[in-house]
């Protein structure tokens, strides 16, 4: 059965909040915002539901859900938490920080992938919220996006993506922020971040102190496989071979070159008068570009252009998230010492190899 498109406009909306969370405590699955990007929740008490997750996304069992929550007393009934950590969650819930705390027995195995650990969100966003309250128990919920492929920022691609795959998808148009929420491991200290996201380091440091810093932070990776192209799967990508060129310079030139005739430039407002190849325009303000991040991914695959070419940004702020996705995107990353053109048109040629 194709799934239940559910209407936000005031006259719907609590009807449709009502209608999803029957959905939910019936065991069954929902697409809803959060303010980062779109979530494919079930309830998270429930094994067999949250099993229809794994399914709908073709995501390997190996990887854990994050929790959703709606309340402290919802944190308290999942995970551990002393005093000190409960301090740091009110001052910054609800908000795009994901807690990875000790995980209590009441959350099935299926949901952490067998680790005691578990991921905890407690979004600011109220359709999200709400479906929660009403649903009564917390939601696991990973981005709703397809393995592998851009996290969904709109609801219209929630629908072409996962109509046949869903029991229902609020219809809420695009989301805040565009880039999912920082994930912080809070089970050890220093705190660690694991995933840069739409809450900033620099607030994670005012809050916390020190903070270490994962090596996988920074999204190379999966992208340093992605030196060696053709190899291993990539994350959030689009289906086209995606190049980054991370000097800017280097970026400049290659747009404006011959070679870059059968690509799609993504780039900032003011890097667009550089480019001669057709280019979509990510904004000129770090959370423009942000936003628009995931939504240019998608539009890159419908357009005519064999590859996409895409720079690099600052990586303060949201932009630490911005490049860790952009290089977990990536086919192939051209670094700073290199030269783009040459790069690139030897991967042309075949003279990179594949492994
Ligand atoms: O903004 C967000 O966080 C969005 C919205 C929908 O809430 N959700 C999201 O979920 O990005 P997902 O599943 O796409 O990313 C969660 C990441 C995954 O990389 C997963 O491996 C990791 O969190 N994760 C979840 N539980 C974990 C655990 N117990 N230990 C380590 N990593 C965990
Ligand atoms: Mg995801």
């Amino acid at each position: 059965m194709p799934a239940l498109i559910l209407k936000i406009d005031k006259e719907d909306l609590e009807e449709s909040i009502d209608t999803a969370a029957n959905i939910i405590k019936n065991g069954g699955t929902v697409v809803f915002p959060t303010e980062t990007v779109y979530g494919l929740g079930a309830n998270a008490y429930n094994a067999d539901a949250c099993l229809k997750i794994f399914k709908a996304k073709n995501r390997p069992a190996d990887n854990p859900l994050i929790v959703t929550v709606s309340n402290f007393d919802m944190v308290k009934d999942v995970a551990y938490i002393d005093d000190d950590r409960l301090k740091i969650m009110k001052k910054v819930w609800p908000g795009p920080l994901t807690l990875l705390l000790k995980k209590k027995k009441i959350i099935p195995d299926i949901v952490t992938s067998g680790m005691d650990t578990v991921c905890v969100r407690f979004p600011d966003n109220k359709i999200a919220l709400s479906l929660i309250e009403k649903s009564g128990v917390p939601i696991a919920a990973p981005s709703a996006n397809l393995a592998t492929k851009p996290s969904i920022v709109d609801s219209k691609d929630a629908t072409e993506d996962l109509m046949d795959r869903v029991d229902a998808i609020i219809d809420a148009g695009r989301v805040k922020y565009g880039v999912e929420s920082t994930i912080l491991d809070a089970t050890k200290k220093p705190y660690e971040l694991l995933r840069p996201g739409a809450f900033s380091v620099e607030d994670l440091k005012n809050l916390f102190g020190e903070i270490k810093i994962n090596e996988a932070a920074e999204g190379y990776k999966e992208s340093k496989i992605a030196l060696t192209p053709g190899m291993k799967y990539r994350h959030y990508a689009p289906s086209k071979e995606l190049f980054l060129i991370e000097d800017e310079n280097e970026f400049r030139k290659f747009i404006s070159s011959e070679e870059s005739k059968s690509f799609t430039a993504l780039c900032s407002s003011e890097n667009a008068k550089y480019a001669k190849c057709d280019k979509i325009i990510l904004g000129s303000d770090i959370y423009e570009i942000a936003h628009n991040l995931f939504y240019a991914f998608r539009k890159l695959d419908k357009d005519k252009n064999k590859y996409g070419v895409i720079q690099s940004f600052p990586e303060n702020s949201i932009g630490f998230g911005v490049m860790n996705r952009i290089r977990k995107a990536s086919y192939l990353i051209v670094r700073k010492n290199e030269d783009a053109i040459k790069t690139i048109s030897s991967y042309k040629l075949g003279q990179i190899k594949k492994d």
